[in-house]
């Protein structure tokens, strides 16, 4: 077990939920030792966890960074690996008076070798975009956790690439952005899933990300939806993602009422991830009384759709799902209680919001198991 930092996105709480999943899903052993709350893209935690992790960071979708601990205290500066280009994180401290005189310190360290010199970021921590565009691995991110008057010392080893993530959404041939989901959340909720290997359905696949962040990560990956555009879509963008990222399989697409699944497949499923029909786009924040309306005709389909799930699980499968949740005119959100999930043989594990004032729908992501 080796000590690390890890720095969430933007949505501190998913993914929280994301790394343990994640934890459990490739049995890395994750134990929080500590969390702190900051900023978006300046939360941690401080984790033990086995090596592998720093091979299976790539396939996580809500942290940004992984930093392996070298020490505790402004010493540990000393037993730091010589780069010729430099930068400093800071977390838990907001001063760049300080930030220079960390940067100085190590640039005096590192001079004792060869040349050295550091660049300054947007934000007293730097970004993984940032990294990337200066070199990163071999420039190198010197990170400072500040926490009750300690300070935790440590490098940037693993970040996730934001160009990958933004090449998948908008080079691929079919781009849609009202009814996609982000790529990014498209790849929290396979780790949500604790899939490791196995069949998995998007029964509402649209213009197939899910699909595609399935086949990224080696699963059997199965798609469908009412449409026959939609399929079309998912198809295109299948085959630009095999051309693109050399991927080897291709998906199993049906168009499909995802009422109807089990006439559809022959297969059993180890897991559902899907974004549904969140209802037609509205134009103004819903009053409480119109989106008590609006939910309530989506879970018909919603209720019809966990029935059909049900048909075509395997038993203690998990279904990922986005129910839709509304900001509402008078402030505030609105949350709908599901018990018709208990009656279906299905028990909620985890929901989190993906909190978000600007839309008038927002997503709240659920675990949810097959009995
Ligand atoms: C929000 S989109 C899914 C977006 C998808 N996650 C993506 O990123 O492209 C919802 C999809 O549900 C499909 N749909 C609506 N009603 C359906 C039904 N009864 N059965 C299956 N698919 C349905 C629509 O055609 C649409 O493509």
């Amino acid at each position: 077990m080796k000590k690390y930092g890890i720095i969430f996105g933007k949505n501190h709480e998913l993914s929280l939920l994301e790394l343990k999943a994640f934890s459990r899903r490739f049995r890395l052993g994750v134990r929080i030792l500590e969390e702190h709350s900051g900023p978006p893209n300046a939360s941690y935690a401080i984790i033990k966890a086995k090596e592998d992790i720093e091979r299976y960071f790539r396939f996580i979708g809500g942290s940004i960074k992984l930093v392996r601990i070298i020490g505790e205290g402004f010493e540990t500066i000393r037993s730091l690996e010589y780069a010729r280009l430099f930068t400093i994180s800071m977390y838990g401290r907001d001063d760049w008076r300080l930030w220079r005189r960390l940067g100085s310190m190590v640039k005096k360290v590192f001079k004792e070798k060869d040349p050295a010199k550091f660049f300054k970021p947007a934000k007293v921590y730097a970004m993984p975009s940032e990294l990337i565009l200066k070199g990163f691995p071999e420039t190198k991110d010197i990170v400072f956790f500040f926490r009750n008057g300690e300070v935790l010392v440590g490098e940037t080893i693993r970040i996730t690439n934001p160009f990958e993530l933004k090449k998948l959404d908008v080079e691929r041939p079919i781009v849609r952005p009202t009814i996609s989901i982000p790529p990014r959340l498209a790849r929290i909720m396979v780790n949500l899933s604790e899939v490791r290997r196995g069949n998995v359905l998007d029964p509402f696949c649209g213009t197939g990300t899910i699909v595609m962040e399935l086949l990224l990560q080696g699963l059997v990956a199965y798609g469908s939806d009412i449409s026959e555009e939609r399929i079309k879509d998912t198809r295109k963008n299948v085959e630009w993602l095999r051309r693109e990222f050399k991927v080897k399989h291709s998906a199993s697409l049906r168009v499909c009422d995802v009422r109807k699944l089990k006439k559809c497949f022959r297969t059993r499923f180890d897991a559902i991830i899907t974004e549904p029909y969140m209802g037609k786009a509205l134009k103004v924040k819903p009053t409480r009384r119109e989106a008590v309306k609006i939910a309530r005709e989506l879970d018909r389909l919603y209720y019809q759709a966990f029935e059909s799930f049900g048909d075509v699980l395997k038993r203690n499968a998990k279904v990922v799902f986005v129910f839709p949740a509304f900001n509402l005119a008078e402030g505030g959100i609105y949350r709908r209680n599901r018990p018709w999930l208990d009656e279906l043989g299905f028990e909620v594990i985890a929901s989190v919001l993906d909190r978000d004032d600007k839309h008038k729908i927002v997503r709240e992501v659920y675990i949810i198991a097959k009995r």
